[in-house]
């Protein structure tokens, strides 16, 4: 774990100033582009997960890349969780607070069977916003959440106290 760890840490890149001047951006796709990385930290989620899951959920745009292949090795559905208007049918929609203004998650209620144990996967946890907006959406559209896990989170945003009775997992912690 602790050499998974060091590998995944060592090919996350720091981009100092961006998007704005005083962010650090990790950059996680020289981890995607890494073949043994990736499949790594795809198992480390799955060997992870809380139980039988039903269905994995991922959040736009990075969530379904590394939900789906989590989602196909645990053998579990895939439900993409989508910024407003890209959803073509009926939608369940949730909005949460950004630094400046706000914005809406949506998801299709019907792929979500009433009762199913769902996983939601992102690759940062960072404020919380957008993974609490998700657990709501996901519960009020009939889906019981049993865990989040995520490749990295920012401790010093906080977002795990928005989280709170969750089991929330993150392979990197900064
Ligand atoms: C990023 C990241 C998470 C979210 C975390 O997504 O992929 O989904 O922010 O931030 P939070 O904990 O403060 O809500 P972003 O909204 O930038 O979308 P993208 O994946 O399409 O770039």
């Amino acid at each position: 774990m602790t050499d998974l760890r060091t590998e995944i840490a060592a090919l996350v890149h720091d981009v100092p100033d961006h998007p704005r001047p005083g962010v650090t951006f990790k950059d996680i796709t020289p981890v995607l582009a890494d073949a043994a990385a990736f499949a790594r930290v795809v198992d480390h989620m799955v060997q992870a997960a809380p139980g039988p899951v039903d269905v994995v959920v991922g959040m736009e745009a990075r969530g379904f890349i590394l939900g789906a292949p989590v989602a196909v090795a645990l053998g579990a559905g895939f439900v993409p969780v989508r910024k407003e208007g890209k959803l073509p049918r009926a939608t369940l929609s949730g909005s949460y607070d950004l630094e400046y203004g706000s914005a809406v998650l949506e998801v299709h209620p019907d792929t979500v069977p009433d009762g199913a144990r769902v996983l939601v996967v992102d690759d940062v946890l960072a404020t919380g916003g957008t993974a609490a907006a998700t657990v709501e959406l996901l519960e009020q559209a009939g889906g019981q959440v049993v865990g989040l896990s995520f490749l990295m989170e920012l401790d010093f945003l906080h977002g795990r106290s928005r989280l709170e009775g969750r089991d929330v997992q993150a392979l990197l912690r900064y």
